[in-house]
């Protein structure tokens, strides 16, 4: 049984030069095969929105849906170290309601820390939450909350104002308390300068190898969620197509009786069959 993973690990892996992997996960059975795959990290992201709930982005996502996914994550991991998104608009009214919400994701799922996305203009919600001892995830970049603001899911960065606001952001957020922060898609030189310039680790996701740690969205990377391919996805397996041939397999069974067999069945003996059979008649 490996060590429990903690805020305090971020830093060391950082210092020693470790890369940190994260992946995202909604669910016990999902959690467990993370788990037991030894990926330090879960995140219990709002990308459940696309991944399990069928929208088109993140915005219609609840804090009821973050917590009736976290805590079936958390039932099935132990060891990880698990961050919980706070859902669109759940952060963004009041820094009295970002910390409640935070302290809710918190007490109902047991998880270790929330995410949060946004530069500067966060600080005091960050700088709030971190008070009332909520470890914070920071995330910039593509943020995904913000693409009707982006005008779609574009890369972010590539122009030299983007950048230096990417940079200040950063540091920003640092300095009110995030122990780590997601850069999601930006240009892999600028994500390499921001992880250069922070003490805390960058958990990259289109953000190049520079990053201090990766994460991916599990039904991205094992090849499940096929609405979407962005291109920083890498597909370590395909596992669609698979399930998908099981699938038929069963039907074709079902329907030539040929499922179930002897070795799925339950006996029982013809005396009491005979027995059974007898009383219904007798008893009409
Ligand atoms: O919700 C999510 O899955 C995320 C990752 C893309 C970092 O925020």
């Amino acid at each position: 049984m490996m060590k429990k993973f903690t805020t305090t690990d971020f830093k060391k892996l950082k210092q020693n030069g470790e890369k940190i992997t994260m992946v995202t996960a909604y669910d016990y059975t999902y959690a467990k095969i993370v788990e037991e795959a030894g990926v330090e990290t879960i995140l219990v992201g709002d990308s459940l929105g696309m991944t399990m709930l069928g929208y088109e982005d993140t915005l219609q996502v609840t804090m009821d849906d973050m917590i009736h996914h976290a805590k079936a994550v958390r039932r099935g991991a132990k060891r990880p170290f698990v961050v919980v998104d706070m859902p669109f608009m759940s952060y963004h009214g009041s820094v009295e309601k970002a910390v409640e919400n935070a302290g809710r994701l918190i007490k109902e799922t047991t998880c270790s820390a929330v995410k949060l996305e946004g530069g500067e203009q966060f600080v005091d919600v960050i700088s709030a939450i971190t008070r009332a001892q909520v470890p914070v995830m920071g995330h910039i970049g593509l943020t995904p909350q913000s693409v009707n603001a982006f005008g779609g899911f574009k890369i972010q960065g590539k122009d030299v104002a983007v950048a230096k606001q990417l940079v200040k952001d950063a540091l920003a957020i640092e300095q009110a308390g995030c122990f780590a922060i997601v850069v999601e898609g930006v240009p892999a030189p600028l994500a390499t300068l921001i992880s250069e310039k922070l003490s805390i680790p960058t958990i990259g996701i289109g953000a190049g190898v520079g990053c201090d740690g990766q994460v991916l969205v599990l039904q991205d990377m094992l090849g499940l969620y096929t609405d979407l391919s962005p291109k920083f996805v890498k597909r370590y397996a395909e596992l669609r197509q698979p399930m998908i041939d099981a699938l038929r397999t069963y039907v074709e069974e079902v329907k030539a009786e040929q499922f179930p067999t002897k070795e799925h069945e339950f006996a029982l003996s013809d005396e009491v069959l005979t027995e059974i059979k007898e009383s219904i008649e007798r008893e009409g």
